[in-house]
């Protein structure tokens, strides 16, 4: 692959659509960051894979590049997706540089403010469901069946295809070796599978002789592949009411629960819930330490991993990678608020000095 554009489509053999209807804007090929800080104080050699720098801030444009790539091989008009966020922002995109209809359905009043803007903005039909994620990806799946459109969530194994390539980066990242471990967020659980069959694919190419041990993060109020996975069961049973300040993953009935639950077992890994107050420390500190500005789902795999390092699942020395899904300006009002607010101040250099000797 060497000597190639380092987008997702570097890896195009691997990626099973017609290249000649490719629908791109250059994703993938994300930033893969050393945090020596945080790793020291952990006691592990961290990196973070940062998802927020895609073209239109999150890993979803892995997904869509290929599902629109599909879209436009089967030849469709209409597409659509439910999403708590990111996923419409990315089909917005997609759909409008395919020249698409687009049709999203957003749970109403839970989608941060940025991802909200880009689904509009793109030039989405978009609707504000009453009711929650899983009600609206029903609903969206309904019409789908009926052939009204072409669905793009995580259910269409296109936009695995194209999620598996973060997988692969890892593995080039790290100069073809496996990391012990990948941490990331679980909210409908495509991704957690898609990285898992892009690992599996390169060990079983024989490009890395090992796989990290796969590990999903979910915020303590929509847990299913959670609680499924420390009662070793196969399925999960649905969170009624999934509720959490990280509305990424605010999602109870993931459809992809048997696949990552696989993936958690095969690969000897674990799942673990966090707090929404350590999400948001998570946040801070990965902004604050390491200067990578991320969303609140996304800091639930930085303070998974605290987690997991204080209870010993993770050991000292590990080498572990936690990928981060979105960028920090997708929800500028939970950054917002949970900063301190400027100084109000004349520009008079005197007072100006006065304050900043005070410090
Ligand atoms: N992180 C972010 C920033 C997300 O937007 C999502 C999912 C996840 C993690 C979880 O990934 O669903 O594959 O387990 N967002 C979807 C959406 C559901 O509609 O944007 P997953």
């Amino acid at each position: 692959f060497d000597g190639r554009k380092d987008t997702l489509w570097k890896f195009k053999e691997c990626i099973p659509v017609d290249e000649s209807k490719i629908v791109s804007l250059n994703e993938g090929g994300t930033p893969f960051c050393k945090c020596d800080k945080l790793g020291d104080e952990l006691g592990i050699n961290l990196h973070v894979k940062v998802e927020g720098s895609n073209p239109t801030g999150s890993f979803k444009d892995r997904g869509m590049t290929v599902g629109m790539t599909k879209a436009m091989e089967l030849g469709v008009h209409t597409v659509g997706c439910a999403s708590t966020g990111n996923t419409s922002a990315s089909l917005a995109a997609y759909a409008a540089r395919a020249g698409l209809r687009c049709i999203v359905f957003l749970p109403s009043g839970k989608v941060a403010l940025g991802k909200l803007a880009q689904a509009m903005f793109h030039g989405a039909e978009v609707m504000s469901i009453n009711g929650n994620f899983d009600e609206a990806l029903e609903a969206m799946t309904a019409l789908a069946l009926e052939k009204h459109l072409y669905l793009l969530n995580s259910i269409n194994p296109y936009r695995l295809e194209g999620q598996k390539t973060i997988g692969y980066e890892i593995l080039r990242d790290l100069s073809w070796q496996s990391p012990d471990r990948i941490i990331l967020p679980v909210g409908n659980a495509g991704n957690i599978s898609a990285i898992w069959k892009g690992v599996k694919e390169f060990y079983e190419a024989g490009f890395v002789d090992s796989v990290p041990m796969m590990t999903g993060i979910q915020a303590e109020g929509a847990c299913p592949v959670t609680n499924a996975f420390k009662k070793h069961a196969d399925r999960v049973v649905p969170v009624e009411n999934p509720e959490t300040i990280a509305t990424a993953i605010r999602i109870g009935a993931p459809v992809s629960d048997i696949k990552a639950l696989r993936a958690i077992y095969e690969s000897d890994g674990y799942s673990e819930t966090v707090s929404d107050e350590e999400i948001l420390d998570a946040q801070k500190l990965l902004a604050r330490k390491e200067g990578i500005g991320v969303e609140p789902a996304s800091a639930a795999s930085i303070a998974g991993l605290k987690k997991l390092c204080d209870e010993g699942v993770v050991d000292k020395g590990e080498t572990v990678t936690c990928v981060v899904t979105g960028h920090l300006l997708k929800d500028p009002n939970t950054a917002i608020d949970a900063c301190t607010k400027p100084k109000q101040v004349d520009a008079d250099i005197d007072t100006l000095r006065k304050i900043l000797m005070n410090k």
